[in-house]
């Protein structure tokens, strides 16, 4: 069952989606090269734990950390480390869900750190554009599969790849909840959008083909032919006048 929020519920929604996008926004200016991915992680409990926030990932099916921070050809997943030095010239993927009174807000970006290629630069563009046009096709009377076909062709027309193997969700009440939402397929197909749904909407884009590899630490993502691979996700929710984007900080509003 897909579930329709209320206007508070919706309220509430949004504060947990600005205190993501306002994390996220913080640590696109901390990540550099040099440090690591568990110093990213201290960075993020920080900022967490001012707002007083719950980080949703951490303990969510076993998951050891509370944040995503995927590298080059890692997808999604990836468990921050000591070990794990990010340098110039790679694209750092960061995800991360928190919750606030009940209800929670997820999101992602892909960080190009120093000089990047033009190629990885491209893959990056592309991704954040994917989910922008897919988001365009979250509204009232389409179907969740439009989102997704839009997404695919978006891509493939750039000669990139969507990942099958991880999908967008519905989220509120729960970090995930109905409906899946396949970054690619045929239009047309899968529930109808109506308002007042709120839903996680997120590309994973790989360079190569769409096919993944789990490591052996049971979680980080990569693509199987070691392309590189970009992520972005916003929470959403359907308005009548549009899909309204949550997980904004007060200044991408202005
Ligand atoms: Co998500």
């Amino acid at each position: 069952m897909i579930l329709i929020k209320s206007q508070t519920e919706i309220e509430k929604i949004s504060t947990a989606c600005r205190i993501v996008a306002d994390v996220l926004e913080r640590l696109k200016v901390f990540v550099k090269a040099g440090i690591s991915t568990a110093e990213v992680e201290t960075y993020a409990a920080k900022q967490i734990r001012e707002k007083d926030a719950i980080p949703a990932f951490k303990g969510y099916r076993g998951y050891p950390s509370l944040v995503c921070i995927s590298i080059n050809d890692q997808i999604v997943h990836g468990i921050p480390s000591r070990k794990t030095m990010i340098k110039s010239g790679d694209i750092v993927s960061i995800d991360l869900g928190v919750m606030l009174d009940g209800f929670y807000g997820d999101g992602a970006l892909t960080i190009p750190v120093g000089n990047i290629s033009p190629g990885a630069l491209r893959l990056v563009k592309v991704a954040e554009k994917a989910l922008y046009i897919g988001i365009g096709k979250a509204t009232v009377g389409n179907r969740v599969s439009d989102i997704s076909a839009t997404i695919q062709d978006f891509v493939e027309s750039n000669g990139f790849s969507v990942v099958r193997a991880f999908v967008g969700h519905g989220i509120g009440c729960s970090l995930h909840e109905e409906p899946q939402i396949p970054n690619f397929g045929r239009p047309g197909q899968g529930p109808r959008l109506k308002e007042g749904m709120t839903l996680a909407i997120e590309p994973m884009v790989n360079a190569g083909g769409p096919d993944v590899k789990i490591l052996d630490d049971g979680w980080t993502a990569i693509t199987l032919d070691g392309s590189l691979s970009a992520h972005f996700e916003h929470t959403i929710v359907i308005t009548k006048n549009g899909p309204k984007i949550l997980t904004q900080t007060l200044t991408d509003l202005v």
